[in-house]
């Protein structure tokens, strides 16, 4: 049942959904996601976060395979957001005398949300818990990546409770930590979460990273997915470059296309960059790729290219869902082009220029090709060129 002692008195307690569709019920779950809760037991107990609410009997379970019949004396809520917190009201049923710590703003989120307001401790930045012999000490990280998040530190065990950060889609297929699995199915799934779900917040990101740099950390327990302990770097530093938008070589092309006209300009946009010897190439036809595949392509390449026919005088709309979440997650350090094409009246290419500019990513030295109906031999030329101008910038 994934239980699992990672440290001395300190334990992996969290439970596998399998059926969920979407998480938040917007991003795809192939492989499932686990919601991680861990016991940090010394002479008191502290359950660090809980589960989302279907899943709570299994949590219960979970617990009482570690304490029996002992009530946690503490939750620790590193993060609100009810993929964690769902269960809470039930547990201080099955727990009536177990005390929530949170933050201010976390107290007033799991009053708002669950009308609890007794039996809380509100901390701050830098207090400590002591359970006698483990003690709990709390960074605020705000917006990583709701205000109220924040992250625990077990100095006897170097282990850091962080919250979503590091946080993976992908249920535990039976192991807990990084060592006893084959972790390279969870780091695309890490890319996946972080641009889906975080990746708004680079920022705030790099603020919770300084903030947690003077730690020494063996272990970090994130909510979701892997334990990570000998892949440590290796996370770390996947998330530093994520939260700084930086990027590896290679280009995305997007594009929408509804009888193949705009495909055909995709096409040889590729063709191009592959002559000019660009090897990672990610296309994505927006008909049949979910946004979230092509958000987490987009934060890991430099080249992005964006395509799409006129539709009722406006852009079509899937690229428009595409260039608004690229604009909601503020993205930064990329070439970017765009063509498109239309029928009577042009307006795909200028909205997505448009859009572009709003996001501080328009490079107006990259010049726009847009065709009149099928393209011909002078539109295929200027998609090669678009193609050029994309390698020469990066
Ligand atoms: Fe895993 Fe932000 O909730």
């Amino acid at each position: 049942m994934n239980i699992k002692e990672i440290k001395a008195g300190v334990y992996y307690v969290g439970v596998n959904d399998r059926t969920t569709q979407r998480f938040e019920a917007l991003w795809p779950l192939p492989y499932g996601v686990s919601y991680n809760s861990y016991i940090v037991a010394g002479e008191k107990t502290a359950l660090i976060d809980g589960v989302e609410i279907s899943q709570c009997d299994n949590l219960v379970k979970h617990i009482k395979e570690i304490i029996g019949d002992k009530h946690p004396d503490y939750l620790v809520i590193n993060h609100m957001e009810p993929d964690h917190s769902g269960a809470i009201k039930v547990l201080r049923g099955y727990y009536p005398n177990m005390t929530i710590v949170g933050n201010a703003k976390t107290l007033e989120m799991v009053n708002g949300f669950y009308g609890i307001s007794e039996n809380v401790i509100a901390v701050k930045d830098n207090d400590t818990l002591d359970l006698g012999g483990k003690t709990l000490s709390f960074r605020l990280t705000p917006m990583v990546h709701w205000p109220e998040t924040m992250m625990t530190y077990v100095a006897e065990d170097k282990v850091l409770f962080s919250g979503d950060a590091f946080g993976s889609f992908g249920a535990l297929n039976g192991a807990v930590v990084d060592e006893e699995m084959d972790v390279e199915p969870y780091i695309p799934e890490m890319y996946r979460y972080y641009s889906n779900i975080v990746g708004k917040y680079g920022m705030p990101v790099q603020k919770a990273l300084a903030k947690t740099s003077d730690l020494a950390i063996e272990y970090i327990c994130s909510t979701h997915g892997p334990v990570w302990h000998g892949e440590l770097s290796r996370v770390v530093s996947i998330y530093d470059r994520l939260s700084k938008y930086e990027a590896e070589d290679g280009v995305v092309i997007v594009y929408g296309s509804m009888y193949g006209n705009t495909q055909e300009m995709a096409e040889a946009i590729a063709t191009r960059l592959a002559e000019r010897g660009v090897k990672k190439i990610k296309m994505h036809n927006v008909s049949y790729s979910h946004l979230s595949y092509i958000l987490s392509d987009i934060f890991q390449y430099k080249g992005l290219i964006i395509g799409a026919p006129t539709y009722s005088n406006t852009l079509f709309p899937l690229i428009e869902s595409v260039v608004q979440a690229i604009k909601t997650r503020e993205l930064k350090n990329r070439v970017v082009g765009a063509f498109g094409s239309f029928t009577w009246a042009s307006k795909a290419v200028s909205r997505i220029n448009e859009v572009l500019e709003e996001s501080h990513l328009l490079d107006t030295e990259i010049v726009s090709v847009e065709n009149k109906q099928a393209p011909g031999n002078i539109d295929i030329e200027k998609c090669r060129a678009l193609a050029d101008a994309i390698v020469d910038k990066m």
